[in-house]
């Protein structure tokens, strides 16, 4: 029988969103707040959901423990308490929106899991904004 699992984490990360060959002016016209210039931070929620399978022995759809420890190697010791521009490879050139960190996130974890596993990366940046990958 078919189900999912969800595991839920939070990471703390600074971020700016802007086009180097914008003005400030013209930043904060485009992506508002998220474009001062001095960064701010944003307390990320993350629901990473795995559908499979519910294995007849153990009852699970995936060990909760393996998958806790794939997501804290790929996505919370890299981006908690980081700056996603300036201290991480995949942010230098890509503007940390919470739609490119959720294709982030999935591109750091779907290689670390069977492909017989489908996996639904969602992310809050704030109670009121998320956005999900794949679609
Ligand atoms: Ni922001």
């Amino acid at each position: 029988m078919r189900s999912t699992i969800t595991r839920r984490e939070i990471f703390n990360s600074a971020h700016r969103l802007f086009k180097p060959e914008l003005s400030d002016e013209e930043n904060i016209k485009l992506f508002g707040k998220c474009a001062y210039p001095n960064y701010h931070g944003h307390n990320y929620e993350l629901h990473v959901t795995l559908t499979g399978d519910i294995d007849p022995y153990t009852g699970f759809v995936y060990d909760i423990a393996d998958l806790k420890k794939i997501i804290n190697e790929e996505v919370i010791e890299p981006f908690d308490h980081r700056n996603l521009n300036l201290d991480t490879t995949e942010f230098s050139a890509l503007n940390p929106t919470v739609e490119n960190i959720c294709v982030v996130i999935y591109q750091k974890l779907r290689p670390r899991i069977d492909s017989k596993f489908d996996l639904k990366i969602r992310v809050y940046e704030t109670i009121r904004n998320y956005s999900e990958f794949p679609v």
